[in-house]
């Protein structure tokens, strides 16, 4: 073992010149991936947390430069679902033993809080044993606050990119990196699991953004981190940025499952959209999440936030029994609980 990985391993982190090191050569890659994988067995065994995304409205009122379902994109065939509808992609999740639920949206007005409560209430009245993850992006603290009364468990709320001047370069000027970051306290304070993360080879990304990136995770410390790489959408104004790599968002993961042992880490779409084995690379170099689609098949198309997203034709109705097999080859187990972060003292 190289001393570089062997540090890794009993620091459980390093100085900004190593980091910069591993990041900005493929030298350590296979070191690094086999050593992630070693800590996570040590800690998740083979098992594979299983969470059922629910892609319940493309409606959104920002206009992140990266992404599809951006207002501005008119092109878009926008859907809301109604809360019988969630209701009955839950109950079909249920049937295929999810025991997790993710909410995930743009920012949609529609979803006033008393709407989202109405129907977080619905499904933990329904599904009490099990766990509810909402992503619907930056809202009040007293929102916030709300919806965790009403009994959402975790949030996820990707900080994107750490660094101010990276942050204005993908955002327009009403959002700021700072707003982003005081949401991601808030919901911690509040008491939620919580989930940020970061695109990997986003426009103008340097390797001294991806430190700022792993910095700031140390600072938020959450329960969850889920990156992918930036996948071009031919409606954005970053139509002609190249996409990140399957080869940089795999060192990334293995970095992370050093820095962070215990973190819950999914293996993403966009991941297995950039690479057709990126989700079974993604999960040997450490990840331990997997994110089904549950939507309903006929607007699975119309929730493209990148070019060319996978899982969304008919033959993918159930993304389970697929996914099941591919992590089954690739060496390791879906598990059916509710997959909670593990902890040091547990
Ligand atoms: N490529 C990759 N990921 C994207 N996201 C949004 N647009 C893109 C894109 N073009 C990611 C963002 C967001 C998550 C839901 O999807 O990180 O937080
Ligand atoms: Fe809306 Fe999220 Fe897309 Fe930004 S990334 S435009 S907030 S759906
Ligand atoms: Fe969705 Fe294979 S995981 S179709």
């Amino acid at each position: 073992m190289t001393d570089m990985i062997r540090k890794l391993r009993e620091n459980r982190d390093l100085s900004d010149e190593e980091l910069r090191e591993i990041i900005s050569s493929a030298r350590f890659d296979d070191e690094l991936i086999s050593s992630a994988d070693m800590i996570r067995r040590e800690i998740y065994s083979d098992e594979v947390y299983l969470r059922g995304l629910i892609e319940f409205t493309n409606y959104c009122r920002r206009n992140c430069f990266y992404c599809g379902l951006r207002a501005e994109n008119k092109a878009v065939n926008r859907y809301r679902l109604s809360k019988e509808e969630i209701l009955s992609c839950c109950e079909e999740g249920y049937r295929l033993s999810y025991r997790t639920f993710v909410l995930q949206g743009g920012e949609d007005p529609y979803y006033t809080d008393d709407r989202m409560t109405e129907i977080i209430k619905s499904i933990k009245e329904r599904f009490p044993d099990c766990a509810l993850t909402l992503s619907i992006g930056e809202k009040s603290r007293e929102s916030y606050q709300r919806f965790f009364d009403a009994g959402a468990d975790r949030y996820l709320l990707r900080h994107e990119t750490a660094k101010d001047e990276h942050y204005r370069r993908l955002h327009p000027e009403s959002m700021s990196s700072q707003a982003r970051k005081e949401c991601l306290f808030a919901l911690k304070e509040i008491g939620y699991q919580v989930g940020s993360g970061f695109m990997v080879g986003s426009p103008f990304q340097t390797t001294e953004d991806l430190i700022a990136d792993l910095r700031f995770l140390q600072e938020l410390h959450p329960d969850m981190i889920g990156i992918g790489p930036f996948i071009s959408h031919h409606q954005t104004p970053f139509r002609d940025f190249s996409s990140g790599t399957a080869a940089l968002t795999v060192r990334m993961i293995a970095l992370l499952r050093h820095l962070f042992p215990y973190a819950l880490i999914p293996s993403t779409t966009a991941l297995g959209t950039i690479d057709p084995m990126g989700r079974e690379k993604g999960l040997k170099a450490g990840a331990n999440v997997v994110m089904p689609n549950l939507s309903p098949v006929s607007v699975r198309k119309q929730y493209e936030i990148y070019d060319d997203k996978i899982c969304t034709g008919e033959e993918s109705a159930q993304c389970k029994g697929c996914l099941e097999r591919r992590i089954n080859i690739a060496g390791y187990r879906i598990v059916t609980s509710r997959g909670d972060a593990k902890t040091a003292e547990k």
